[in-house]
């Protein structure tokens, strides 16, 4: 390998143009104080860091609008390293775009390929061992090494079963079935419309039969997220909208996208918002994504009244609840 080193030439590239601080000093003064500026910057966020981590009380708390209450420890931690990286990269970055020196240079560099003389000797020396083992002549051998040579690849593949149920499959099952009442959360509560006012949302969960034992496992798939708007706000198709009872309608609460809660309802636009990355679902339509990456709306839960006015599914989900990002089709 060459270790020549030359200033780069490339007649299809413009002419290098230098930078100002490359020959006037008080440029290069002022870049040299923008650098430092930024990695005081990094500093002073870091200092917020450990300053919300041991003095701020994580029971104190600030109001901010579309996230509702956060605690002020967690904002100043999060902030603070934020600020941190970020600052230390942009002073780093800066600091190479002003400061460091920008010659261009070319390094040769030696060719990959092996030699013919390299080549062909290898060859032989395999052709060489391989006739030395009898591999040629021992069929047998050649064969029976290839099946178990297959069969050890196979077996991670066995491995695999342990993971558990695939992931579909699992959230395919919830506790909702037909008729089963839609209850509060967390008093378990049977609920009547009258008990939902227009532009409010609950938490409801499936009423499980006496003696079964609520699991967060279960709690996670089978939550679900009443709303209820004015019924002429509905731009639903017949099917759906005969999901509704009087201006309710009832979502899966778990993200199409990735399965976190959705947990904000803008009473205005009536949009449920994801907070873990802004998926967007309009409940007017059926939970439709009008923003994110959420690539299915929410599963739409088919509710209706018994007798006495209590709310209960006219039947189960009819599609898995959650993500669904190994749906190659979901649209
Ligand atoms: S999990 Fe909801 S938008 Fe990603």
């Amino acid at each position: 390998m060459s270790n020549s080193v030359e200033r780069f030439v490339d007649p299809g590239l413009p002419e290098h143009v230098h930078r100002k601080a490359d020959f006037d000093e008080r440029a290069a003064k002022r870049a040299e104080r923008q650098v430092a500026i930024l990695f005081l910057l990094s500093a002073a966020s870091t200092v917020l860091t450990i300053y919300s981590y041991i003095f701020i009380s994580p029971k104190s708390e600030i109001f901010l609008p579309l996230f509702g209450n956060q605690q002020v420890n967690n904002l100043g931690i999060g902030l603070g390293l934020a600020g941190a990286l970020f600052f230390i990269g942009m002073g780093a970055i800066h600091w190479a775009k002003t400061l460091m020196d920008d010659t261009e240079v070319v390094a040769e560099r030696h060719e990959f390929r092996s030699s013919d003389e390299d080549r062909a000797e290898f060859v032989s020396t395999i052709k060489e061992r391989a006739g030395t083992a009898q591999l040629g002549r021992r069929s047998l051998i050649k064969r029976s090494l290839g099946v178990a040579l297959g069969l050890v690849g196979l077996s991670p593949l066995v491995l695999l079963r342990d993971l558990g149920p695939l992931p579909k499959k699992q959230l395919e099952t919830t506790d909702w079935a037909k008729g089963t009442y839609l209850v509060s959360d967390p008093q378990g509560r049977r609920i009547k419309a009258s008990d939902l006012e227009v532009g409010a949302v609950a938490q409801v969960l499936p009423e499980l039969p006496e003696g079964t034992e609520r699991t967060l496992e279960n709690i996670g798939k089978d939550a679900v997220l009443l709303i209820r708007i004015r019924p002429e706000e509905f731009n639903l198709d017949a099917e759906r909208l005969s999901w509704t009872h009087e201006g309710i309608i009832a979502f899966s609460k778990i993200c199409s996208h990735m399965g976190c809660a959705v947990a904000l309802y803008e009473q205005q636009t009536k949009h449920l918002l994801c907070p873990c990355h802004q998926s967007t679902f309009d409940v007017t339509r059926a939970a439709k994504v009008i923003f994110g990456p959420a690539a299915r709306p929410l599963p739409q839960l088919a509710i209706t009244v018994d007798s006495e006015g209590y709310l209960v599914a006219q039947q189960g989900f009819t599609e898995p609840v959650g993500p669904s990002f190994w749906e190659r089709n979901s649209a």
